[in-house]
């Protein structure tokens, strides 16, 4: 017995990932990629892992990627949707088709609220976009124009219903659970950006990476999510990723949040799949 379990808690080690992308990157480094994936979670051995999105595109690929990297590591994983986890080709049905073969999987979060131990839950769902940032230099009518002109998502997720009513539908989901569970401590889990120090206007807005940076912004997540988690000091973790840049863990409005993804072979620091997955897993101990 532990100190933990002595003193009536049991510790619990949770092991965070976000943006695998394990079908863009597989095809880019020419190997099958699960199998290491699974020995990292292995080495940290932890009671459960955590993506945060965007474990490949569409529903099927992502529901094939994390029952293989469950299976190899012998550890339970939950996930979330990403965008491109929802991306609907003409044969796949809509978006709803993809998020429902998600939210039905047994790994999903979405309307079923997970409890970790005695003191914590496990909230989650995809979350969405709505413009929130970038709306303060642009009218929405040039981010819905570059939307079409440059963002996949105006192809490949079809909801039959604008961003802003998408998001507003999530949020209002994740309100009651925030709600349900004010006697316990949260963890919260979404693939979008709640936070607008996370999506600063570019510096460089000339420069051809900060253009395509400040065109996108729109896209990145919602400040209602911001505002909304702020109103339950009991969410004390908030997990995400959509944006390829690794922040690690910081606290920011008392939260600790974690925004930590692995991203694209052509975003890494290094070319080896070694080191890049061990700098984008987050240990969290409870
Ligand atoms: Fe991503
Ligand atoms: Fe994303």
């Amino acid at each position: 017995m532990n100190e933990a379990e002595w003193l009536g808690g049991s510790a619990l080690k949770i092991l965070s990932f976000s943006d695998l992308h394990v079908d863009y990157n597989s095809t880019e480094l020419n190997r099958e990629l699960t199998q290491e994936i699974a020995d990292c979670i292995k080495e940290h051995a932890p009671d459960r892992v955590i993506v945060a999105g965007d474990m490949a595109g569409g529903a099927e690929r992502c529901i094939r990627y994390i029952e293989e990297i469950q299976e190899k590591s012998g550890v339970p994983l939950s996930y979330v949707p990403g965008n491109h986890s929802i991306w609907a080709t003409r044969d796949n049905g809509d978006s709803w088709k993809q998020y429902n073969l998600l939210r039905d999987h047994e790994s999903s979060l979405i309307d079923k609220p997970l409890l970790l131990n005695e003191e914590w839950v496990l909230v989650g769902d995809m979350g969405w976009y709505d413009y929130t940032h970038g709306l303060e230099h642009k009218t929405r009518a040039e981010i819905v124009k570059d939307k079409n002109m440059m963002w996949k998502d105006s192809v490949m997720a079809r909801w039959g219903m604008e961003d802003e009513e998408l998001t507003e539908l999530i949020l209002e989901k994740l309100r009651g659970q925030f709600e349900q569970f004010q006697d316990r401590k949260v963890m919260f889990v979404n693939h979008f950006i709640p936070y607008a120090s996370y999506v600063p206007l570019s510096k460089r807005p000339e420069h051809p990476m900060g253009k395509v940076w400040n065109l996108i912004r729109p896209f990145m997540g919602s400040t209602k999510l911001g505002e909304l988690l702020d109103q339950y000091a009991h969410v004390e973790y908030v997990i995400f990723g959509h944006k390829h840049w690794r922040h690690g863990m910081e606290v920011h409005n008392g939260k600790k949040i974690i925004c930590n993804p692995l991203g694209y072979v052509k975003e890494w620091v290094t070319d080896d799949f070694a080191t890049e997955i061990r700098s984008a897993a987050t240990v969290i101990e409870l």
